[in-house]
């Protein structure tokens, strides 16, 4: 059975092994991740599959904005094109809506085919491009999406 809940903090393992899985570069560290998983302005949803973690999103929210962010994502290799990345994706919208955004971003690295596919197939624009975004010096390409109005 597949489900996408929160994160807890019994995770914290798991999300970084996903992380040495998925990332060369830029990658989180624990440090990182567990902060992520306190901090009142981030969201980190896990898909599991049987209760097996096999994705990972993290999305930032800022005081006083309407805009949230995806900050991350990763699928584990052996259950990528399942749809796992496409529902991780809904959730986080879903979830910022109900939180009172108005609008998704995030930057993809320019180079990496999956994401950019995946994000273009859900309705996401690309509106500029980040040169030098990443430890290695490659450029991020800048998406956003206009979140359904609900008021
Ligand atoms: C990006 C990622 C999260 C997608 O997860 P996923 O669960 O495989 O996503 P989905 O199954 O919902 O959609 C996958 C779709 O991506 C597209 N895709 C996959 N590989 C692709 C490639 N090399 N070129 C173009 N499109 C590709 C396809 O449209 C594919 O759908 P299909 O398999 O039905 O044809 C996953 O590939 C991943 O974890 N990559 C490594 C980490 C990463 O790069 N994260 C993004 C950082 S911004």
């Amino acid at each position: 059975m597949r489900t996408i809940q929160p994160a807890q903090p019994g995770d914290l393992d798991a999300l970084l092994a996903l992380e040495n899985t998925c990332f060369v570069t830029d990658r989180l560290s624990r440090r990182s991740w567990q902060h992520l998983l306190v901090r009142p302005t981030a969201a980190v949803l896990v898909s599991r599959i049987d209760d097996v973690l096999a994705g990972a999103l993290v999305l930032l929210f800022r005081r006083r904005s309407h805009i949230a962010r995806i900050y991350s994502i990763a699928v584990s290799p052996q259950h990528r094109s399942k749809g796992i990345g496409q529902a991780l994706v809904a959730a986080a919208e879903a979830l910022a809506q109900t939180s009172g955004c108005r609008r998704i971003r995030l930057e993809v690295r320019e180079d990496n085919a999956a994401s950019n596919a995946l994000f273009a197939r859900m309705g996401y624009t690309a509106f500029g491009e980040a040169s030098l975004y990443y430890e290695d010096g490659a450029t991020a390409i800048r998406w956003q999406k206009a979140l359904p109005h609900t008021e």
